[in-house]
């Protein structure tokens, strides 16, 4: 198949392709020998082009990891780790959505010690940010769930993993605190859920985390542009040494076009309240955005909702799940926990949550950066970093424990704002 750019002069036309491949290829035929694993690793940590990540020290925030990790990434994969649906305009209004909320710093209160440890869900954590699932980590790094969920374990932080990684899940370095994530199909049958219960409490997972909003997957324009086919997902973008993408026969790129339909009826409340009979375990539902449906979470007994827009990546057009809290906290009322996730970037977007009344704010893009440049090391340095921007955001709030946070540490603009939205 051929691909559109084609007749674009391509970037790796610019540096010797041969590179690139030949140092693959050669730490392939290497592999096998310990006495050149060094030597391996170096040449699989070179990116696309032939770049080399930077110190790691020189990355001070996560836009610099994001920067990083472009130049870093073949062009089609970030591509595809950055965009959101259709129009984009979800993406940008994850951002947006936080310049709308202002701190209203409080000064004179004791602030020289800084606790950002958070109970969410029954769970006693180092912070309240939590590393969201998602697929397709391959694309960006090899073995990349593996990095990911080492990393949660070392911080001791909150994961939801995608799985894959039932090895590690259930040895005795696993993470404490981890969920699995699934979109549905283990709920297509009482007996599909039977299996999949039984097994994450065997495996001692913590919960469930059920992502409601990916029923039907959206047109991600980006990716469909670019001819992107789903199995890179799992095995990184493959280009031949002239750096043409390799296409297996008869394979098919995304496309549009395709009338929507489903061959299995698709999951509903009664099937949510058919899982929480059936285990102990805990439950949230991610994807929801509006007040009935996180009142429908309460009536049909789940844990927790988190608000999310999946990233963007689902529907567009729903607005920045920042300006869909206040009316799910209000619609929880208290009696079941609300997360949230979708842009968050900097400790005070997370500060700004917490006021608002989440329990915890998740990400998925900042530790996919780190993750690509430096796997697991990168992934502890992006949360590290957003955990003490909140810390130090706090101080200079004058709230020393995250029990202080409270709805008077913020003001809602009540006028739309423009501003830098996504990274793109
Ligand atoms: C590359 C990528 C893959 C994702 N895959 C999944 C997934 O498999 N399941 C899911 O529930 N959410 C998935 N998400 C959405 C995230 O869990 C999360 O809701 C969202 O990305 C948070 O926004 P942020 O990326 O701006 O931090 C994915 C997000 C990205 C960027």
């Amino acid at each position: 198949m051929k691909h559109p750019n084609d007749q674009i002069p391509a970037p790796w036309a610019r540096t010797p392709t041969s590179r690139r491949s030949a140092l693959r290829g050669l730490a392939g035929l290497l592999l096998t020998s310990p006495l050149f694993q060094d030597f391996a690793e170096a040449a699989a940590k070179e990116g696309f082009n032939g770049n080399q990540p930077p110190p790691i020290d020189d990355l001070f925030n996560t836009f610099d990891f994001a920067k990083a990790a472009k130049e870093y990434l073949d062009p089609i994969a970030w591509d595809y780790l950055a965009e959101g649906a259709s129009d984009e305009v979800a993406l940008d209004d994850a951002r947006r959505g936080f310049n709308r909320i202002i701190i209203r710093p409080r000064f004179l209160t004791d602030v020289h010690e800084i606790d950002v440890k958070a109970n969410v869900l029954g769970q006693n954590l180092p912070f309240p940010i939590f590393i969201d699932p998602s697929g397709g980590k391959n694309c960006f790094l090899d073995g990349g769930e593996l990095e990911v969920a080492k990393a949660a374990a070392k911080l001791g932080c909150m994961y939801i993993s995608n799985g894959g990684v039932d090895e590690f899940l259930t040895s005795a370095e696993a993470p404490k605190n981890w969920w699995m994530l699934t979109t549905g199909s283990h709920l297509r049958s009482k007996g599909t859920m039977e299996t999949f219960v039984e097994k994450l409490e065997d495996m001692g997972a913590t919960g469930i985390c059920f992502t409601v909003d990916i029923i039907h997957v959206s047109h991600r324009e980006r990716s469909i542009h670019n001819k992107f086919v789903r199995r890179w997902c799992d095995t990184g973008v493959p280009r031949d040494s002239a750096g043409k993408l390799i296409y297996a026969e008869g394979e098919q790129a995304w496309t549009t076009g395709n009338y929507p339909h489903l061959a299995f009826p698709t999951p509903t409340w009664e099937d949510v309240k058919t899982l929480r009979e059936m285990t102990d375990l805990k439950i949230i539902l991610k994807g929801i955005l509006t007040a009935e449906d996180t009142a429908k979470a309460v009536e049909v007994g789940v844990d927790g909702v988190v608000v999310s827009s999946h990233g963007a990546r689902q529907m567009d057009h729903v607005g920045g799940p920042i300006e869909a809290l206040p009316e799910c906290v209000e619609a929880a009322n208290g009696k079941i926990e609300v997360l949230v996730d979708g842009g968050f970037r900097r400790g005070s977007d997370v500060l700004k949550a917490l006021s608002l009344g989440a329990k915890a704010a998740g990400v998925a893009r900042p530790y996919l950066w780190g993750m690509t440049l430096y796997g697991q090391q990168g992934v502890e340095r992006v949360l590290t970093l957003l955990y003490t921007e909140l810390a130090l955001d706090m101080g200079m709030s004058g709230v020393a424990k995250i029990g202080d946070i409270d709805r008077k540490l913020v003001r809602i603009r009540d006028y739309e704002l423009t501003g830098p939205g996504a990274i793109r």
